[in-house]
């Protein structure tokens, strides 16, 4: 089969659980996975030949797609701030909201005028709470290569995964296998402390679409209703105790929380509060300090 044929199968196959949009999108990052093939290869390739080998690889890929599994679990990887990361059911699916989160952060320390002294300096503590892929704190030494970065999961297998893209992507990251929610206290103070934790209420699952639902790490979602905060009151009373002077605490938020999230810094004793909204219109993601 060709592959203009073959992408003509692969719509008829996928129509009745996709929009259109979200099956061209898979169709090119397969043709790229498979064959290394560009949409432009693509176009300008009409007839390149699939053999039965692959045709069989696109059939399993497919009825994978049809349990609606995610297509980064299927080809093993995501692409985050324009690094790639290998993902598996046991790491979340990095989100661009989070690369807006990450964009805040490196946004923080390019205006300060200082920016050339923290470049050069060995200074810069970084601490990530939550790391689930390391998404966070690999991108944040990518983008602050003199930083001092460190990442903390509960789950060994993320922690596993965070591991390897910090190899992958040539960053040296000190991981910390640790229950923050028994954590009294750090032996480091850090300038920058970051988290986007669990904070999907139970209530809100009715909004989880299945791919979610069914695929991704309930451990890296959910929080019960009567404490839907939980993470962010231990992570910031901890944070009141290891942030440097002039540190600065970066969440990622539940959008349905923003005010509550804020009241709850602001009675621990943070300064500054500022919330922010991500690129839907979303209460999404607060910065603080002390
Ligand atoms: C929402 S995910 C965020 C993953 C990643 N930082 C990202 O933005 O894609 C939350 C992460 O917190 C971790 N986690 C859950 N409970 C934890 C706990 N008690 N202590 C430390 N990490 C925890 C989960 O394993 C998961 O990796």
């Amino acid at each position: 089969m060709n592959i203009k044929s073959l992408k003509t199968y692969f719509f008829t196959e996928l129509q009745t659980i996709q929009e259109d949009s979200e099956i061209e999108s898979f169709f090119f990052i397969l043709t790229e996975f498979l064959h290394n093939l560009k949409r432009i290869d693509v176009s300008l390739h009409p007839d390149f030949e699939v053999s039965e080998t692959d045709l069989e690889k696109w059939k399993t890929i497919i009825s994978e797609l049809k349990t609606e599994k995610p297509i980064q679990y299927i080809t093993g990887e995501a692409w985050f701030y324009g690094l790639r990361f290998e993902v598996n059911e046991n790491t979340l699916i990095p989100r661009p909201e989070t690369e807006e989160l990450v964009e805040w952060i490196v946004e923080s320390q390019k205006s300060k005028v200082d920016y050339l002294s923290i470049q050069k300096s060995n200074n810069l503590t970084i601490l990530d709470i939550g790391t689930g892929s390391g998404c966070i704190p690999i991108t944040l030494k990518k983008e602050i290569p003199s930083a001092f970065v460190s990442a903390i999961d509960i789950s060994e297998k993320a922690l596993e995964m965070a591991r390897k893209n910090a190899i992958n992507n040539k960053v040296e990251i000190n991981f910390i296998h640790q229950n923050i929610l028994e954590t009294e206290s750090l032996d480091e103070k850090y300038d920058i402390i970051v988290s986007n934790p669990p904070y999907v209420r139970n209530l809100e699952k009715q909004e989880i679409k299945k791919n979610v639902l069914d695929y991704e790490p309930h451990l890296a979602l959910f929080v019960h209703d009567s404490d839907a905060l939980l993470f962010y009151r231990k992570i910031a009373q901890l944070a009141f105790k290891i942030l440097a002077p002039n540190g600065k605490l970066f969440f990622e938020i539940n959008q349905y929380l923003g005010k509550e999230t804020v009241e709850l810094i602001e009675q621990l004793g943070f300064n500054n509060i500022e919330l922010r909204k991500d690129f839907m219109g979303n209460d999404r993601m607060i910065c603080c300090g002390l």
